[in-house]
């Protein structure tokens, strides 16, 4: 209790005098520095997550980023890590095969050096969001096996060395099994034969960029069933096999009508391989109204997310191995969810309103992270 009242009243002491905080780490800005770290305010949740090492990130919007005044600022100042929400997918990088459109992901990083924020490069390997010349549905290719299997390995290649020495995680490969916890039937997985191309992947991309932490990335991982099963099977025995993975990343799609995970447990136990561990893609949604997606039909269900999202942020703050807590957006005019969940309709997943007015929901955030002064020190590496 003691210590926790100590590390508490440090932090606000430094608050007080500075008024803001240095990036990274437990240290206020250096004055000696000839040019002083960008400033954010002392209760960010950057801040807040720095003095225990913890990296608090955001999936980015890149039509929203130096467009919309308010959300860009937002993103500057409460996060220490950013995520591509789209522009780092295939799709987007290389839409006509063998040329490349680097410029929106080359904005971000660019960004994120100067607002002093690691970057998760999203993603090398999907099913999803892959340019038409390749494949239109994941599961079907005009292109031989063969063929799939250079391209996957001239890509892989090919983008990491762009980026590379900008990107801290990569998700190397996102949502290889099925809600069942069968391997999904991909075109990589044809190519293959079976899920060998997840093992190459990893092995070319430590070859491509080999200070890049490598991570598999999935949904529903937070609960134990058949699907976390299935994951940890497949990682502890590319583990077994020396593949060169370095983390699993938890999504974190969560939403109010199926109950709040067991992710503590499953964290725990995905981290004993020897893995790093983060919470990737976070959202809490719950059911809304069709004419306004984003208005609970239920006045209680706000802290019914509040509580979700509070005990997340708790479960990695636990484990000493989870290295970032990455929402996937902040505002909710802008998240994936109102598109996607119709029937029925949910909504409000995120930390902002739809006016980018902070919800009770990041307040719940902000009073862990002011809470977590004890938490274990991570190490990025
Ligand atoms: O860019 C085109 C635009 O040119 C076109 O006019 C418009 C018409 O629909 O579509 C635009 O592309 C959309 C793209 O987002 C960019 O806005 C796609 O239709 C839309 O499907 C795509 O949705 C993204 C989704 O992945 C695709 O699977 C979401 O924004 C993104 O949040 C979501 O993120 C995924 C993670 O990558 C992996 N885990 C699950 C997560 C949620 O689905």
């Amino acid at each position: 209790m003691r210590r926790l009242w100590i590390s508490v009243s440090a932090l606000s002491a430094l608050a007080l005098l500075g008024g803001q905080l240095s990036f990274a780490g437990s240290t206020p800005a250096a004055a000696s520095k000839p040019s002083p770290p960008q400033a954010y305010p002392a209760d960010s949740l950057r801040a807040l997550a720095a003095p225990i090492g913890l990296r608090i990130g955001t999936a980015v919007n890149a039509d929203q980023l130096g467009v919309n005044e308010a959300y860009t600022k937002i993103t500057a100042e409460q996060f220490s890590s950013v995520t591509a929400e789209n522009v780092m997918k295939w799709s987007e990088v290389e839409p006509t095969r063998g040329t490349y459109t680097w410029e929106k992901a080359d904005q971000l990083v660019a960004f994120a050096k100067k607002n002093k924020q690691l970057v998760r490069g999203h993603t090398l390997l999907w099913h999803n969001q892959l340019p038409a010349w390749l494949s239109s549905d994941g599961n079907t290719t005009t292109l031989s096996d063969a063929e799939v299997k250079a391209v996957l390995k001239r890509h892989i290649f090919n983008q990491m060395r762009h980026f590379k020495g900008d990107i801290w995680q990569w998700d190397v490969v996102n949502e290889a099994f099925d809600d069942n916890g069968q391997p999904r039937q991909t075109i990589w997985y044809k190519a293959w034969g079976g899920t060998g191309y997840i093992a190459d992947a990893f092995r070319w991309a430590r070859e491509a960029d080999p200070k890049a932490l490598l991570f598999y990335n999935d949904y529903n991982l937070e609960f134990t069933g058949v699907k976390s099963d299935a994951v940890y099977a497949l990682v502890r025995s590319l583990k077994a096999q020396r593949v060169p993975i370095d983390g699993v990343g938890f999504q974190g799609h969560l939403s109010t009508q199926y109950g709040y995970p067991d992710l503590q447990n499953n964290l725990e136990r995905f981290a004993a391989l020897g893995l790093k561990v983060a919470l990737t893609e976070v959202d809490v949604r719950t059911e809304t109204k069709p004419d306004a997606v984003n208005t609970p039909v239920n006045p209680l269900a706000p802290y019914a997310q509040e509580s979700y999202w509070s005990r997340t942020l708790q479960a990695c703050l636990a484990v000493k191995a989870c290295i970032s807590f990455t929402p996937w957006g902040f505002g909710d005019a802008y998240s994936w969810v109102p598109g996607w969940f119709t029937n029925p309709q949910e909504g409000a997943a995120l930390i902002y309103d739809e006016q980018l007015n902070p919800k009770g929901s990041y307040d719940v955030l902000q009073q862990a992270l002011t809470l977590a002064a004890g938490a274990p020190q991570r190490s990025h590496r």
